[in-house]
């Protein structure tokens, strides 16, 4: 899988440590930074990585900062973006099984390494199940769709 990995400046040790991983399982890992631990806006990283799921560039994303939580909230502005925040392997896997989730938000200062590896092996091994969560998945796309619909269209 094409997976990239972007953090703002909590995340940079937690992201190579990833990007490792996701190498090792043998998936093609892209960096999107940032290289240093200088401090940065995570929304900037946020829209690089879900732009490009969102436009297909992308199969997966992985985002990191203090919490996870604004990462999470940023990348799901953008549209078939289904991002979640994970912090332990229930949340991991059933962030596929039942979201099909394409982008996994994680905290850099909440998960300890042993902790963050197995939520990202879990993450891209569980399968999504379809059938009725194939249904709600189609609901949150028709959310999406009236929601950035152009008021003067028809
Ligand atoms: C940066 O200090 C911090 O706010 C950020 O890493 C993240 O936790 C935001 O949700």
């Amino acid at each position: 899988m094409k997976i990239a990995v972007a953090s703002d400046h909590r995340g940079v040790r937690v992201k190579e440590q990833i990007l490792a991983q996701l190498e090792s399982l043998g998936h093609e890992a892209l960096d999107y930074g940032p290289s240093t631990g200088d401090s940065v806006d995570y929304p900037d990283y946020a829209k690089s990585v879900a732009q490009d799921v969102s436009n297909g560039t992308l199969d997966r994303g992985v985002l990191i900062c203090g919490t996870g939580l604004g990462m999470c909230i940023a990348a799901n502005k953008f549209p078939g973006v289904r991002a979640v925040n994970c912090h332990d392997d229930f949340t991991a896997e059933m962030g596929r099984r039942h979201n099909d989730a394409n982008i996994m938000c994680l905290s850099a200062d909440l998960l300890g390494d042993r902790l963050l590896n197995r939520i990202v092996e879990i993450w891209m091994t569980a399968e999504f199940e379809g059938g009725r969560h194939g249904r709600r998945i189609e609901k949150i796309r028709e959310i999406e769709a009236d929601c950035c619909r152009d008021p003067h269209d028809g």
